[in-house]
């Protein structure tokens, strides 16, 4: 039985025959107008993605699902994939004509090979069906979908990596602009969205853009797909409203009385007992869905410690901020750890992470210091006791 209440009550290419029965324009307006945004981490306007795509000039375009799903502590776009993908088809058959691809192309992550024969099958059915290839549900609508298997590495989650990756280059990101909706794979004008953001843009042409914004809150609609793991007593794969606080969700999963919470995986933020009233929304907490909580036993540094041996690894290296200040905050947590850092060079280190958060070419090295950052501010006290001047 699938965690996800909302996707498993979609009627069966509802949201598709709705779509064929639009215009492009109307079918973006409805992605506009619902609010959704993009369920990747960065919530950025769907709508608006597809109308930059559809607005460029181009006689090959891309819808690109991203199924890279590598930032620690998230697992929904799995069970999405696993229970719901003829619901992630859809939508990238929507996005389809939307922009006007005829191509789709699935990245999945390395560690999912086992749900290739899985994800084949359903879209050899989908062709069988005509939901898929030429004169789709009897209309002049063309469109397919592939799967490209990635090899592993994180960075190849963000797009323009992704999309280097694709080309069969290695996966580093690229400047941007140009971005993906003018020059994305190939050179040609691309989409490339979370597997949840397709599955629920196919649930909104079903139900609505009402139906939709009446869960949510103004600036996040919606439900959201969680992740949740750590020390609770009820973790797995939640549907839970936008705008949901951390302590409504703590309840849900039997993880009272926990120490912090990480909204947002690894480059999320670290949030205190003190702030569990806060929302998990866009205008307030953003996240990609991953939820790690922390019991009071929890030591704060050897979570960072954790958090940046992995930024570490996954770096690609193309710029300093990024490739050195891992490092640096890591010997960092290490030095406090050992009661050798002191409060002055604490301070720097802070700095480091403003810094890397400005200066780094993507969103690794951007957010990478984000728990480094919150747990400074949010655990001072106990953090100040493991300084130099302390020992
Ligand atoms: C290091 C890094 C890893 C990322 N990994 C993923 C991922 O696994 N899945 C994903 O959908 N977005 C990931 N993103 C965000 C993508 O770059 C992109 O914003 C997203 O796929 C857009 O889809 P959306 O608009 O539907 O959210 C990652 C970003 C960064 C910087
Ligand atoms: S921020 Fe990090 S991952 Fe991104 S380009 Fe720079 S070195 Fe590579």
């Amino acid at each position: 039985m699938s965690p996800l209440p909302t996707f498993s009550t979609m009627a069966p290419e509802a949201g598709l025959k709705q779509a064929m029965a639009l215009s492009r324009p109307d079918i973006i307006e409805t992605m506009k107008q619902s609010g959704l945004k993009g369920r990747g981490g960065a919530g950025f306007p769907t709508g608006m993605k597809w109308n930059f795509a559809a607005a460029a000039q181009a006689e090959e375009k891309f819808v690109i699902c991203n199924a890279d799903e590598g930032e620690p502590g998230t697992f929904k776009d799995r069970v999405i994939l696993q229970d719901h993908a003829d619901l992630v088809f859809e939508g990238m058959t929507i996005a389809g004509k939307a922009i006007g691809a005829k191509e789709g192309i699935v990245f999945l992550r390395g560690e999912y090979t086992y749900l290739r024969s899985q994800l084949e099958a359903v879209l050899d059915r989908r062709r069988k069906q005509k939901l898929l290839g030429k004169a789709i549900l009897g209309s002049d609508l063309e469109f397919d979908i592939r799967i490209f298997m990635g090899a592993g590495a994180y960075i190849c989650g963000e797009e323009t990596a992704l999309i280097e990756a694709l080309e069969g280059f290695r996966g580093e990101p690229r400047n941007r602009p140009p971005f993906p909706v003018n020059t994305g794979f190939l050179g040609r004008p691309s989409i490339v969205n979370n597997v949840e953001t397709l599955a629920s843009a196919a649930c909104i042409l079903q139900k609505g853009v009402d139906w939709w914004k009446a869960t949510g809150t103004e600036h996040s609609t919606g439900i959201k797909i969680f992740s949740v793991s750590g020390d609770c007593g009820k973790p797995g794969v939640y549907e839970f409203p936008m705008g949901i606080t951390v302590a409504q969700l703590l309840k849900e999963v039997a993880g009272e009385g926990a120490k912090a919470v990480q909204v947002g995986g690894a480059s999320g933020l670290c949030i205190p007992a003190s702030q569990f009233q806060r929302a998990i929304a866009f205008e307030d907490i953003p996240t990609g869905g991953s939820i790690i909580v922390f019991g009071q036993q929890r030591d704060m540094l050897d979570v960072l410690h954790n958090f940046l041996d992995f930024f570490v690894d996954e770096s690609c290296g193309q710029c300093t901020p990024c490739r050195l200040g891992n490092r640096k905050l890591l010997e960092g947590v290490e030095l406090l750890k050992e009661g050798k850092c002191s409060m002055a060079y604490l301070q720097e280190l802070c700095a480091l992470g403003d810094t890397m958060q400005i200066a780094s070419k993507c969103g690794l090295g951007q957010s990478s210091p984000s728990a480094f950052l919150s747990v400074v501010k949010n655990f001072r006290e106990e953090l100040m006791g493991r300084t130099y001047s302390h020992v």
